[in-house]
């Protein structure tokens, strides 16, 4: 068993995490306070399988604390979490506010015209972005096709949650969460209030391309361990499994994992029923019960989360490690759909929309950093618009047009260093503190450069890389604003809004200033929309979705 210390690459997801699970918590002080004094925040002590903990008592429903509020709350809590795991942490968070002020400036004086001229790819203009709009809707209409499907590169996924909640849903519900680098495992109280409370478990590189009994197992004995600590062996509690890899569900409880992807390649998952597997590995110990209530995709649950108190909450988005979008359709759009007919006449559909351009519909704008990324990666071929958006590659894409600025000569003098010649060396995370920096200040960017072993660097270097970042990470935050409005589009309702996640869009400055903007110029006329982000949908938006199953079944 590996140590549970966090360390280097794993620190923004260890951080994204933490926060993630912060969300909703008191105010500073109070918040800071328990982080303080709580000892086991940074490597677990106990026996069982390695872990991070954080005591979390969120009271979710705080809906008067306000969205300036809780960033001031997050920024806290990650320099504070930071300084438990891996020292300096110079990053900043998003600030929520759409004014102009904070959108990036793409016109720094000090950028070379060469630089701009080649960084033109990653551009996209109008025409461009109207034409991922029209392959994306026509993808989509595939995937919802009965014979269409099987070509489709959207495989549009039914997920047999057909009702969203109503505020009112109530009682403790146990939440699995994976989906990256980390597992978590959650008991929550739903009620007038949500209270969380939850671990989080590396999942250690060797399990996550190793077999997949493998992976079963360290969940198993995660949960095992967690229901121990908790002495909840004595309550059959429901529990809810979100599982954000793209599944063929065939009913709540049924999912079939039709591919790995950010990064998992465990042998002898693809095909199977993943709530099979997980009861079988708790089978092999025999130390718990369990009652699985419900199996869900990260973004269904970040819909649902939301959905909870926003009842015009229609779309729930992610862009973390990886991208991807569920939405609420018409059934008689889904001819697809082979479950019943009776009860709402509608069903979340989960897109699994990053494999959009694995037929070749998005050539017309993939560069050949995007090529070389993709033949790179463990999946070539496939996540095609996942490559181009996601947290997994931002920071890798960012490399390759630096290296070839460098090649160029027009960086650094020409002259590389050893690590970042390393794949992998400039973290996504890089893009937004470089980016955090104050027009003119370029603090975060030389301090990154000297991380990265290049310390001699100009105020026309440090602008240079700034307009890389810029440059990937606009045409990210556009290409998803790309698949949020053909979502909006098809919804075509007077005031929608979309549930979001990930810490793409929670940690850049300017991601959601870019999508808003974006998304305006390229919605219907009369649909008015927010994007607000969801709060800990992979474990409120699980317990949410096992709670509304059982209110369903207890009706019919
Ligand atoms: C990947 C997964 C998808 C998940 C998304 C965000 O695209 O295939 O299921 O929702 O990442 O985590």
């Amino acid at each position: 068993m590996t140590s549970g210390k966090v360390t280097g690459r794993e620190e923004t997801a260890v951080c994204a995490r933490l926060v993630e699970q912060l969300t909703c918590l008191p105010p500073p002080p109070l918040a800071v306070a328990r982080l303080a004094s709580n000892p086991s925040l940074s490597v677990d002590k106990t026996p069982g399988p390695p872990s991070m903990e954080i005591v979390a008592a969120a009271d979710s429903d705080e809906r008067g604390l306000s969205l300036l509020k809780v960033v001031d709350v997050l920024q806290r809590v990650v320099v504070f979490v930071h300084s438990f795991t891996v020292g300096k942490f110079r990053g900043k968070l998003r600030k929520a506010t759409t004014s102009s002020e904070e959108m990036p400036d793409m016109s720094e004086e000090h950028v070379t015209a060469k630089v701009k001229e080649l960084c033109q790819d990653l551009i996209l203009n109008d025409e461009a972005l109207k034409d991922v709009c029209d392959n994306l809707e026509e993808e989509i209409n595939k995937g919802l096709g009965k014979d269409s499907n099987p070509e489709a590169s959207i495989k549009c996924f039914p997920t047999y949650v057909r009702e969203l909640p109503n505020g009112k849903e109530k009682g403790r519900f146990l939440a699995l969460d994976l989906g990256g680098t980390n597992f978590r495992v959650l008991l929550i109280e739903l009620g007038d209030k949500c209270t969380m409370d939850s671990r989080i478990y590396a999942v250690p590189q060797p399990i996550m391309v190793g077999p997949g009994d493998g992976l079963f197992d360290h969940i198993a004995e995660c949960l095992a361990s967690f229901i121990k600590e908790r002495n909840l062996g004595d309550e059959l509690l429901p529990l809810g499994f979100t599982f954000s890899f793209p599944c063929k569900q065939e009913g709540l409880t049924k999912a079939r994992l039709a591919r790995w992807t950010k990064g998992f390649k465990c042998e002898g998952v693809e095909g199977r029923d993943v709530v099979e597997l997980l009861k079988l590995a708790i089978a092999r110990r025999g130390d718990v019960r369990i009652k699985i209530c419900a199996v869900l995709n990260d973004t269904t649950g970040t819909l649902m989360s939301c959905a909870w108190k926003n009842y015009n909450c229609r779309i729930g988005l992610i862009v973390g490690t990886g991208t991807n979008a569920c939405y609420m359709e018409k059934l008689e759009k889904v001819e697809l759909w082979d479950g019943g007919n009776d009860g709402p006449h509608q069903v979340v559909i989960n897109t699994e929309w990053g494999a959009f351009g694995d037929n070749g519909c998005l050539d017309f704008v993939r560069t050949q950093y995007d090529i070389n990324i993709d033949r790179e990666s463990i999946n070539p071929g496939k996540q095609l618009y996942e490559k181009m958006i996601s947290g997994m590659y931002m920071g890798e894409i960012a490399r390759q047009v630096l290296l070839r600025l460098i090649s160029e000569r027009l960086l650094f003098g020409g002259c590389s260093s050893d690590i970042l010649q390393e794949k992998g060396s400039f973290f996504t995370k890089y893009i937004s503190e470089i980016e955090s920096d104050k027009d003119g200040d370029f603090s975060n960017c030389r301090a990154i450069l000297e991380e990265l072993g290049l310390d001699d660097v100009t105020d026309t270097d440090c602008a240079n890389v700034r307009h890389v970042c810029e440059c990937v990470s606009r045409r990210a935050a556009y290409l998803a604003a790309a698949g949020v409005s053909v979502l909006l589009n098809r919804i075509n309702e007077e005031s929608i809004t979309v549930a979001v996640d990930g810490s793409v869009y929670r940690f850049h400055p300017h991601f959601h200033n870019l999508m808003v903007e974006q998304i305006s110029h390229l919605i219907k006329p009369g649909i008015k929309f927010d994007l607000m982000l969801s709060e800990d949908g992979s474990g409120r938006g699980a317990a949410l979705v096992a709670a509304v199953a059982s209110r369903s079944a207890s009706m019919r």
